[in-house]
């Protein structure tokens, strides 16, 4: 018998394999029994409701899809009465993942969902904001430090602080949201990217750009994940390109102790209880007793200087 709980700062997870914010439905029960997961992190909301970006939304690239979903989101309200009733009902922890402009909406949006039955709050800080010009908070350590300050302040959940990997230093900006109070980081968020249709020459997204996620941009996640690992104490969870168990283990072993499964759920709807249930056999083989045996594995062989070829 393998113990797969990991802990996530205060919360223990009996697991650590949950979907990425935006890539499982509350439907999702209909396809198996989601009571299997580690944990469950719904769609990013925000306080008021908007419509999100023009359509075509998404566009598959080779080993990857471009999104440009724009995070459309009914409000909070309407979250609070309709869908997180639906969530808690699932009987494992819920992470909300919110979204806000600004760092006071941020900080407001959090005190609001910090209710009982709440595991945490996922704050998707790798979206646009509205005080720096429309870049992501999680692009700069200082708008990072600042915002998740600000959130640390409005609620004394547990906060998931979910990095953006498009900026130039992933572990200072770990650095940044471990010192503002961060419980934990998730490494990390899409990658901007752009498709063309070279029959009409125009852009295959609505909005033009949007965010490369799968197994494309796997390898250089694991290095942001690697790089943050060495930066922080507070747990990282793992978010780019897991499409099995043998990608959550190489997470780990760069020192995840968690991870997050997102487009592999528009492949495969029952993709996760498969990596769990693969990732058991993975260390019942291996003759480990405890899933945290694998994380930082690689950490410990390696030295921190051999990050670039
Ligand atoms: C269609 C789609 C919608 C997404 N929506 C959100 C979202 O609402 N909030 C968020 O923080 N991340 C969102 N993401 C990012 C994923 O949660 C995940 O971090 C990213 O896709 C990388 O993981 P993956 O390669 O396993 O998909 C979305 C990704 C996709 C593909």
């Amino acid at each position: 018998m393998v113990n797969m709980a990991v802990k996530i700062g205060s919360l223990t997870l009996q697991n650590p394999i949950m979907p990425g914010s935006g890539c499982c439905s509350d439907e999702i029960d209909r396809v198996y029994d989601v009571t299997q997961l580690g944990a469950f992190v719904p769609k990013s909301i925000e306080i008021v409701p908007r419509e999100g970006n023009p359509v075509p939304r998404v566009a598959e690239t080779p080993q990857g899809l471009l999104n440009s979903i724009g995070l459309p989101t009914y409000g909070l309200p309407y979250f609070l009465q309709h869908q997180l009733p639906v969530y808690l009902r699932f009987g494992i922890p819920i992470v909300v993942s919110v979204s806000a402009g600004t760092a006071e909406e941020f900080a407001s949006i959090c005190r609001q969902v910090s209710l009982p039955g709440v595991a945490g709050i996922e704050i998707n800080i790798s979206c646009p904001n509205k005080e720096e010009g429309g870049r992501a908070f999680a692009m700069g350590a200082d708008s990072t430090l600042r915002v998740v300050k600000a959130i640390r302040e409005a609620t004394s959940k547990p906060i998931w602080a979910k990095l953006t990997p498009n900026t130039g230093d992933i572990a200072e900006v770990a650095v940044a949201a471990e010192a503002g109070g961060a419980d934990a980081l998730v490494v990390a968020n899409t990658f901007l990217g752009m498709a063309i249709d070279t029959e009409t020459f125009r852009p295959k997204l609505g909005n033009i750009t949007g965010g490369l996620s799968g197994p494309a941009i796997k390898p250089i996640v694991v290095r942001m994940v690697y790089q943050c690992a060495q930066a922080v104490r507070i747990p990282i969870i793992a978010s780019g390109g897991i499409m099995n168990a043998a990608d959550v283990v190489e997470y780990m072993a760069a020192g995840a102790s968690a991870a997050q499964v997102g487009t592999a759920n528009f492949l495969d709807p029952a993709v996760m209880p498969k990596i769990l249930s693969d990732l058991r056999k993975f260390c019942q083989d291996r003759g480990f007793g405890n899933v945290t045996e694998l994380i930082g594995r690689t950490l410990r062989l390696e030295p921190a200087t051999t990050l670039v070829a």
